[in-house]
C-alpha cells in the first residue's frame, strides 16, 4: 500500500494554538511509550513523520498533521509516566483533556492499549472519564508482534470484560503492529469511514 500524503503542520500547547479546526480530525492517546507516534507513521506509511523514541515521555505537545490534505491526525502527550515532576504531568493532563473536551472538528479518539500486559488501572480509569464525558473514542492495541498470541488475546479480553462492568456498549478495538503494519488497513478504512461522515 502506498504511503499517504503526510505533513506536520504545527505543535501546540493550547488548543486556541492548533490549526484551524476545519478538517475532520482523529487524535492519538494512551500511556508514555504506548506507541501512538510509530502508530502515526505506520498508518501513514511515512517512517519518521512523528518522533519516537524508546524513552517514555517523547511527545509533549499537541502535534497536527495534515493527511491527503483533508484530515488531521494528532499526535498527544502520553499519559501515567512516573518519571516526569507533578507539575510538567498536571500541565500534559490539563492540556490534552482540554484538548479532547474542547476542539471541535475532533470526531474520534483513538486509545492505545499496550497488549502485553493486564487491564492496567489507569487505562481503564482514562477510558472511564472519556465515556463519562462523552467523547467518542475507539480502542487500539499495541505492540502485538511482542506478545505471543494466546496471552495478547486474554490482555485483550481482559480489559473488554474489566469495561463491561462499568459500561453495556463496549466500544470497537482493533488490534495492531507498527513494527509489521498488522491493522493498517483496518484502522485506515475506519478513518475513512469517519472523516467521509463527517
Ligand atoms: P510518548 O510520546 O513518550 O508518550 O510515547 P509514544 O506512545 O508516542 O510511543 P512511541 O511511538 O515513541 O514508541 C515507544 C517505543 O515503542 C519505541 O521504541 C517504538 O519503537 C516502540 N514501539 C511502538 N510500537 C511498536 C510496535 O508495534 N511493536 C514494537 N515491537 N515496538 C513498538
Ligand atoms: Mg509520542
Amino acid at each position: 500500500m502506498r504511503p499517504l500524503k503526510a505533513e506536520f503542520v504545527k505543535s501546540a500547547s493550547v488548543v486556541s494554538q492548533c490549526p484551524p479546526p476545519n478538517k475532520p480530525e482523529l487524535a492519538f492517546i494512551g500511556r508514555s511509550n504506548v506507541g501512538k507516534s510509530s502508530l502515526i507513521n505506520m498508518l501513514t506509511g511515512v517512517k519518521r513523520l512523528a518522533k519516537t523514541s524508546s524513552t517514555p515521555g517523547k511527545t509533549q505537545l499537541i502535534n497536527h498533521f495534515l493527511i491527503e490534505d483533508h484530515w488531521y491526525l494528532v499526535d498527544l502527550p502520553g499519559y501515567g509516566f512516573a518519571k516526569v515532576p507533578i507539575k510538567e504531568k498536571a500541565k500534559w493532563e490539563k492540556m490534552t483533556w482540554d484538548y479532547m473536551e474542547e476542539r471541535e472538528n475532533l470526531l474520534y479518539v483513538f486509545v492505545l492499549i499496550d497488549c502485553r500486559i493486564p487491564p492496567q488501572k489507569i487505562d481503564l480509569e482514562f477510558v472511564y472519564r472519556l465515556g463519562t464525558k462523552g467523547i467518542p473514542f475507539k480502542l487500539v492495541f499495541t505492540k502485538w508482534d511482542k506478545v505471543k498470541p494466546l496471552k495478547g488475546q486474554k490482555n485483550v479480553n481482559d480489559f473488554k470484560m474489566a469495561l463491561s462492568e462499568t459500561w453495556e456498549i463496549l466500544p470497537e478495538h482493533y488490534i495492531t503492529s507498527s513494527e509489521r503494519g498488522l491493522g493498517r488497513l483496518e484502522l485506515l478504512q475506519l478513518i475513512d469511514e469517519i472523516s467521509e461522515s463527517s
